[in-house]
């Protein structure tokens, strides 16, 4: 390796500092949550995405239309449908998220989301990075809630995945030294950790659950996790009510498989990798990754979409009809929570409760043995209009 090589690479280290530096002040400059309260309208923007993304969103968006209609009718919400969350769009402009694109999703206070197709190395596409990513960065959503439960089993896990740094913070940013070494980066700050922190023991101290598991790898990466583990604790002695358990993430994916232990997890809290990887994993145990619904919180923005991504692959096999629709209208429902309107939650919660899991009167299989994503959509409609 060469001096000259050395030094290139940290300037691009230094720069990076620079960089978290600001986003780190930007945190500590923030005020309170939006209060949806006292908003006179609220706006709800619909982006339909890639892949099975328009057909799972469109399901979604029209039963939030129908039990928010007569708010609709007032002029108390809107719903704005906003364009070009495509990945051709994205790629023709070179961007995560175009310009534009940002500037319709900045004028709602909602946004529900399809998913969206992230290149990776190899695909032929623009290493653009991912929509998801861009999207919690730009609106600074900072605390990922994924919510899996499986009443049979006596699983009710509500994951708060940190979802603006860990690996992801620059993930985008790594380093090849030369063409030997390439480095990249874990970013771990102190208001961004507590702040995560905070609003998983306030859920946990709200919904009336009395543990908190803290989920880090801190006997290997030692700094940022070892950080984020010593800062949760220390969060979590305001909260004397609920127990604080600490967990590395190896042991957790192996005991969210134990069926005798893991109905004892929780409330977890964890960094935005490990937060990722599990959520996956608990999602399949209820039925797969179409079940789960995923928000992304921040304090003027939210966002709402399902935990997986746009499945390309169903669409090349000409499945996406038959894509699950479950994820988000789980999402919604934490959407409908979000804005205030928790009854409605509560309703489309209860409903979909039915169809999953009691009385299931169409099966998703994600092929023509199963139901349509449209039937399902039709079945759900049904079930919350008799609520
Ligand atoms: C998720 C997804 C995204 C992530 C991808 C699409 C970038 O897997 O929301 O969990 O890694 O966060
Ligand atoms: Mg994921």
């Amino acid at each position: 390796m060469t001096e000259q090589e050395i030094k290139a690479a940290s300037k691009k280290f230094e720069d990076l500092i620079r960089e978290q530096s600001e986003r780190n002040d930007r945190i500590k400059a923030e005020k309170e949550f939006k209060d949806f309260k006292k908003l006179d309208k609220i706006i709800i923007g619909v982006c339909g995405g890639d892949g099975i993304g328009p057909v799972i969103t469109k399901e979604s968006a029209r039963v939030l239309e129908y039990l928010l209609q007569d708010e609709v009718k007032a002029g108390k919400i809107e719903f704005k449908v906003i364009d070009g969350l495509t990945i051709e769009n994205r790629a023709a402009h070179m961007q995560a998220i175009p310009d534009d694109v940002l500037d319709e999703i900045k004028k709602c206070d909602v946004i529900l989301k399809g998913p969206t197709t992230t290149p990776q190395q190899g695909d032929g596409l623009p290493n653009i990075e991912s929509a998801n990513v861009a999207m919690r960065k730009a609106l600074d959503l900072f605390a990922n809630v994924r919510p899996v439960k499986i009443p049979e089993q006596g699983i009710d896990w509500t994951f708060f995945r940190e979802n603006t740094e860990g690996a992801y913070a620059v993930g985008s940013k790594g380093v090849n030294v030369n063409d030997d070494i390439a480095f990249d980066f874990v970013v771990t700050t102190t208001e961004g950790t507590r702040r995560i922190a905070k609003l998983a023991y306030e859920y946990a101290r709200n919904n009336h659950k009395n543990k908190v598991s803290i989920i880090q790898k801190a006997n290997v990466i030692k700094t940022t996790d070892g950080k984020f583990l010593n800062l949760c604790k220390e969060v979590g002695k305001d909260y004397p009510d609920i127990t604080t358990d600490e967990w590395y993430i190896d042991i957790t994916t192996a005991k969210l498989i134990d069926e005798e232990r893991r109905k004892d997890f929780k409330v977890f809290v964890l960094p935005n990798l490990y937060g990722d990887i599990i959520t996956d994993e608990a999602a399949q145990f209820m039925g797969g990754v179409g079940t789960a619904g995923s928000a992304n919180i921040g304090k003027n923005y939210a966002m709402f979409e399902a935990i997986h991504g746009s499945a390309p692959r169903m669409v090349k096999e000409g499945r996406a009809a038959y894509a699950d629709p479950c994820s988000m209208l789980r999402a919604s429902v934490m959407l409908l929570s979000h804005i205030g309107r928790q009854e409605l939650a509560d309703k489309l919660e209860k409903a979909l409760d039915i169809c999953m899991f009691t009385e299931k009167k169409y099966a998703i299989t994600g092929r023509d043995t199963g139901c349509t994503c449209e039937e399902f959509g039709n079945y759900v409609m049904e079930t919350v209009s008799k609520l």
